[in-house]
């Protein structure tokens, strides 16, 4: 059975069913999601194998030497309740037309019981929406949904959410939304220590249980994968969570509606959301594998069938990384391959990184400006950073996703923005470096200077022209 069959036992089927890694029903054998890749506009769907785990080697081939984004999580229940691109609404996406990102295809990996599936890769930016889902809960009518979630990939900025929202894309009200929130956002609410926690986006407020502000009886959570789950019905809603890879469910909050007004009762509106907040705020990350909402008030029972399910589909980590190995402590120099270009290395001045021409007979000072030490990447330990080899303590990162050389500062967005994941170059050669937080971005050299780019997105270093030979770089052993 799947997580929607043991829904329906309990008499509170689901009427929405997303996921990009497997199926949700045991006999679901539609497609999961649609990709779109960069080098023609192509899409192609990509559906279950018969062990019901997405069939993870048909999008490698779709999108072998470009770029894929996820522009369609479909809908598994029947009804039609699909995740698209979202739209623009209280705030804008940064798309040039107002909608948010859509997501990389291949920001997610990981294995489900040893077979390679991937996630949805929530950036800044990023979101999913339906604004006209049928069946789903309206006004004070019960509802659940869980979501298997990365604990390890969250910000404290509006919201990463998925479930239940307004649907004109904007905040129309306390108690106008029902959602899952998973983040260490602290505008609103907490629970204990110092997050992240599992809260409930109910409008104009992120709810750890009845009380506006903290509640401690709400944990922080951040096992590697987190099962997530909100419910609410007439008077009553519940937070509950635990470990997607072993163990039960635990109930961190179930009673009383919050005693602000508007939230008793609810004015649910019935649209779907992902990634972001009620009214499109797309300033959160997070990394989304599966998720439902029912129709009707889950049972703790039926959740806690359903969370042994999850653990059964044995989510596990897999590598971030491919093409040529890199060693850490390692010290390399990175050669541009295209052929304006190709002896040209990158380097940096003061802390502007952009590429020089340097060879061997160059002098000291430029070539270790183009040297850099290999380290473990600051934010994720499967991914890469690189120090620069004469100044140490100063690292790559990007910002504004303008690459720059700055001393790492220990908080946790430089380590983000100073991790990246090399895969097989796009054009054949050398090594593309991914933006871990970014994964539609790479390294590009444009007009000779540094960024992290997509793949015809609104910058003019993200132009399509030339791409994948302006982010495929020859790593080599280092001049200094
Ligand atoms: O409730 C928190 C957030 O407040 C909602 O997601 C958003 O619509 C509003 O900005
Ligand atoms: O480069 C993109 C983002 O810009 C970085 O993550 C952040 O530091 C800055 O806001």
């Amino acid at each position: 059975a799947g997580p929607c069959d043991i829904y329906s036992s309990g008499g509170t089927p689901c009427v929405a069913a997303h996921s990009t890694t497997r199926a949700l029903y045991s006999a679901y054998t539609g497609p999961l999601y649609q990709v779109k890749r960069g080098s023609d506009g192509a899409t192609t769907t990509i559906s279950p194998l018969s062990s019901g785990v997405a069939n993870a080697a048909a999008q490698d081939s779709f999108c072998a030497g470009t770029t894929c984004l996820i522009t369609i999580i479909y809908d598994q229940s029947g009804r039609g309740n699909h995740l698209t691109q979202a739209p623009p609404g209280g705030f804008n996406g940064p798309e040039s037309n107002g909608y948010d990102n859509l997501a990389s295809a291949i920001g997610a990996p990981v294995t489900l019981n040893g077979q390679k599936a991937y996630g949805v890769f929530i950036s800044p930016g990023t979101g999913y929406r339906n604004n006209a889902a049928s069946g789903t809960a309206k006004g004070d009518a019960a509802e659940g949904m869980y979501a298997v979630l990365d604990g390890t990939h969250y910000n404290g900025a509006c919201c990463f959410d998925y479930g239940n929202a307004e649907t004109s894309s904007r905040d129309t009200g306390n108690g106008h939304m029902e959602a899952i929130y998973y983040g260490d956002s602290t505008v609103w609410g907490t629970g204990s220590g110092n997050g992240p926690w599992i809260m409930a986006d109910l409008e104009n407020g992120l709810f750890s249980g009845s009380a506006v502000h903290n509640n401690a009886g709400d944990p922080s959570i951040s096992y590697r994968f987190v099962t997530a789950a909100v419910k609410g019905q007439p008077n009553q809603w519940a937070i509950r969570g635990g470990n997607s890879a072993s163990g039960s469910l635990s109930t961190f909050y179930n009673g009383a509606r919050p005693s602000a007004s508007g939230y008793n009762p609810m004015s649910k509106e019935g649209a779907i959301i992902l990634g972001i907040g009620g009214d499109n705020s797309n300033g959160a990350q997070g990394t989304f594998y599966e998720g439902v909402m029912t129709s009707g008030y889950p049972s703790d029972a039926t959740e806690n069938s359903v969370q042994a399910n999850i653990v059964a589909a044995k989510y596990a980590v897999t590598s971030l990384t491919s093409g040529p190995a890199l060693t850490t402590g390692s010290s390399v120099s990175l050669r541009a391959t295209t052929a304006c270009c190709t002896t040209r290395y990158i380097t940096h001045s003061g802390s502007t990184v952009n590429t020089q021409v340097v060879s061997s007979s160059s002098a000291t000072a430029p070539k270790q400006q183009a040297s850099w030490t290999v380290r473990a990447g600051l934010g994720n330990s499967g991914c890469f950073s690189f120090e620069s080899k004469d100044t140490p303590g100063s690292y790559i990162r990007h910002n504004n996703f303008v690459l720059l050389l700055n001393a790492n500062d220990g908080s946790k967005q430089f380590a983000e923005d100073a991790t990246f994941c090399p895969q097989a170059g796009l054009n054949g050669q050398g090594s593309s470096l991914r933006a871990w937080g970014y994964p539609t971005r790479y390294f590009r050299h444009y007009d000779n200077v540094l960024y992290v780019a997509s793949n015809g997105g609104v910058h003019t270093f993200d132009a399509t022209g030339s791409f994948n030979d302006d982010v495929s770089f020859v790593i080599s052993a280092s001049f200094a």
